[in-house]
């Protein structure tokens, strides 16, 4: 048996007044895209904006189903956009924020285990990785270097491969 170890490090800002103009232009429109979410059973708004290396911004929001698990996160909405209107573009950053309607905003926020999955899935595709900056409507933010931190043994695609004869 042999020990190994998985080191995760990130940058924490005590307000987007600390980041750089890029990052926290990119952080404002992800706060303020959160009002076009369609979150009626969790009242949670979910924004997030791509800055891609060609310069283009895209924004993704969650939208919810009153069948609750036909519900999209914000993330999985805006890779989706990415992957259809820009084909084969690296992603260089995310900005994602949230409004919770009936709660305080100012925690950042933290992508679900799906998102993160489709999230390293995207940066294996375009062999590129994806800055995410997580943050709520105000308060602390977070800067990760590249999603596939988030999840260390993901699944990826070269587990799947057969070469059992047909
Ligand atoms: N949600 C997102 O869209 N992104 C996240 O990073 C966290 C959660 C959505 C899913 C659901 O519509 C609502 O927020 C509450 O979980």
């Amino acid at each position: 048996m042999k020990q190994e170890n998985y080191h995760f490090s990130y940058e924490v800002y005590d307000s987007i007044t600390d980041l750089n103009e890029q990052d926290a232009w990119l952080l404002t429109e992800a706060r303020k895209v959160t009002a076009a979410a369609y979150a009626p059973y969790s009242s949670f708004n979910v924004g997030a904006v791509a800055r891609l290396a060609n310069a283009e911004i895209v924004t993704g929001t969650n939208q919810e189903n009153a069948s609750y698990p036909v519900s999209i996160c914000a993330e999985r909405v805006l890779l989706g956009s990415v992957a259809t209107l820009y084909p084969g573009i690296p992603i260089q950053t995310i900005a994602i924020s949230y409004h919770n309607i009936h709660g305080a905003s100012n925690h950042p926020i933290s992508p679900c285990g799906m998102c993160r999955q489709s999230l390293v899935e995207y940066e294996e595709r375009v062999k590129q990785p994806i800055r995410l900056i997580l943050s709520g409507q105000d308060g602390r933010v977070i800067v990760v270097e590249k999603a596939n931190s988030l999840l260390p043994l993901s699944l990826s695609q070269p587990i799947l491969k057969t070469d059992r004869p047909t």
